[in-house]
């Protein structure tokens, strides 16, 4: 378990970034952002995505649960699902419904399904503490992440 703070969107987003590269080459890493309305999960995960390359602005998807990014080499994918508008629907959320591949799959609002959790995944917890200021809390389930936890 690893605790970080930032003091700034812009820290957030590198400390995405920072923990993107200690990923970068893993195969499957699934990516659980849990935090209230506007903590920083999408900041975290705009930093995620420029680790792997990936020169699209990311956004939340808004209409959709899932949006799908690739790296200029088209080599790593981005899988960025929101599940803030399952509303309570998320009972029967399968993930791998959504995933056609290999990649770093990042889920805000994981909570929103039930029975979400995979084998293996990073939880990321993020607390505001004030108005600039949040609490990342880092904790690795199973294998691919924690060489990442360890260094970050
Ligand atoms: N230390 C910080 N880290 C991240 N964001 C910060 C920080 N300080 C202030 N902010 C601001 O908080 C907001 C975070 O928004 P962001 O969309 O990343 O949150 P979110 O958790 O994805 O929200 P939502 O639940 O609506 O998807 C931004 O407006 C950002 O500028
Ligand atoms: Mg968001």
């Amino acid at each position: 378990m690893k605790q970080k703070r930032t003091y700034s969107a812009s820290e957030t987003e590198a400390l995405g970034y920072e923990l993107g590269l200690l990923l970068h080459d893993e195969a499957k890493v699934v990516i659980l952002l849990d935090g209230e309305l506007g903590s920083g999960k999408t900041t975290f995960t705009k930093g995620l995505a420029r680790a792997l390359g990936i020169q699209d602005v990311v956004n939340s998807p808004t209409f959709t649960i899932m949006k799908k990014y690739k790296s200029k080499d088209r080599l790593k994918t981005l899988y960025h699902l929101d599940l803030y508008r399952l509303d309570g629907a998320g009972d029967d959320f399968d993930l791998e419904e959504y995933i056609d591949g290999t990649g770093m799959i990042v889920v805000e609002w994981p909570f929103q399904a039930e029975a979400l959790l995979p084998k293996d995944y990073l939880m990321v917890t993020i607390k505001k503490i004030e108005d600039n200021i949040r609490e990342f809390t880092m904790e690795c389930v199973g294998i691919p992440c924690q060489r990442a936890v360890r260094y970050i």
